[in-house]
């Protein structure tokens, strides 16, 4: 059932375009939710209007069955946390966390009890003393997840806690921000403009692109049945091509696929350098390498071939291997895991396969 429900959310700031162009989504009582899509879309825009920081122009929020538009922002008990860990830079750790158990005048006994057992979960017990600038970023996101938690909330946003973390400490974190959420079992809506972070931690993610849903699904729903073109680039990486570049191979590839589809995909990890026994449904494209890129777990090649170019991704490359410029390759890939779009970047069904 809906926990939290977002309907037709727009969001219209003095005149210019639409921030928010009618949202609608719902989220469940102990789900983690992502919000991803790239900057200026409204990641954020929606979930300040969630916590209360941001009045919609159109459209309304309920939580737990109850409409939020007529609670303010300090009542709404939504536990948030920043990119910019936003922690009290003269207070200690177990100070900033037991802050807004103080603000709601908790009893002391009780503050001291629940800021221990929200330490012991962010693993801040042993730095409870500390004051956050003998802190690293790691480390004060997780004084801010904590001063997050302890109040208990009937909902955690996060607005790109990990952004201001180097790339090891991202992973770690957002391992434990997932471990955590589900051992506290509380709803979260996670924003992010990471891909592979809202693959990695999410039950659902939300796709935006410029204010609107492009699709909301489980992190393999989005990645491997995208319903939009926009998702399918956005996440992973995808060969998008024009269709009538070679009407003739096209022909054979998207076989008796509609008048609408303008555009076909393939994921790169999808194409294989062709040899071998390969299946009843492989294409064999041939083209010239453009481009070797070696990247250590995998490799690219770039190929030109007739119907436009064309990535592929080998996996565990041979370090000896290389490719010039101009080396004939054959790209094999079978026709299940072409996909197509129209026009206007719909998903069109390319029927049984
Ligand atoms: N206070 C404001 N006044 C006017 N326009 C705003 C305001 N805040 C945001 N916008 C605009 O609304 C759109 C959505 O902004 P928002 O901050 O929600 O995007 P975002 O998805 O969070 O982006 P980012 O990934 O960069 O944080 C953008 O076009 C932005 O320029
Ligand atoms: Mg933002």
């Amino acid at each position: 059932m809906a926990y939290l429900e977002v309907e037709n959310a727009t969001k219209v700031y003095g005149g210019a375009a639409r921030a928010l162009d009618g949202v609608s989504l719902s989220v469940g009582r102990d789900e983690f939710f992502t919000l991803l899509g790239p900057s200026g879309c409204g990641k954020t825009t929606l979930l300040r209007s969630i916590a209360g920081f941001i009045e919609l122009s159109d459209g309304n929020i309920k939580l737990d069955g109850r409409r939020l538009d007529t609670v303010p922002a300090h009542k709404r008990d939504i536990g948030m946390v920043f990119q910019d860990y936003a922690v009290f830079p003269h207070l200690t750790v177990s100070e900033n966390v037991a802050f807004g158990l103080k603000a709601r005048k908790v009893p002391a006994a009780d503050i001291q009890r629940r800021v221990a057992e929200a330490l012991a979960t962010a693993r801040l017990t042993d730095f409870r003393d500390r004051l956050p600038a003998a802190m690293s970023g790691g480390q004060q996101q997780r004084i801010g997840l904590a001063r997050a938690m302890v109040i208990r909330p009937k909902l955690l946003l996060m607005d790109e806690p990990l952004s201001n973390l180097d790339a090891k400490l991202r992973v770690d974190l957002r391992d434990e921000i997932r471990d955590i959420q589900k051992k506290i079992g509380i709803a979260a809506i996670y924003v992010t403009h990471d891909q592979e972070e809202a693959l990695a931690i999410s039950d659902r993610i939300c796709v935006m692109s410029t204010g609107r849903i492009q699709q909301i699904g489980t992190p393999q729903d989005i990645y491997s049945s995208p319903q939009t073109l926009f998702a399918a680039s956005f996440v992973g990486t995808m060969n998008v091509l024009q269709r009538g570049t070679d009407p003739a191979l096209e022909a054979s590839i998207l076989q008796d696929a509609p008048a609408s589809l303008s555009q076909w995909a393939i994921r790169p990890e999808h194409i294989r350098l062709g040899e071998g026994d390969l299946p009843a449904d492989t294409i064999r494209v041939p083209g010239t390498v453009e481009k070797y890129t070696y990247l250590g777990r995998e490799a690219h090649i770039a190929a030109k071939t007739s119907v436009g170019k064309l990535v592929v991704q080998v996996a565990d490359p041979e370090p000896s291997l290389t490719m010039e410029q101009g080396h004939p390759v054959t790209l094999a890939f079978r026709r299940g895991h072409v996909m197509g779009f129209d026009q206007q970047g719909a998903r069109v069904s390319l029927g049984a396969r």
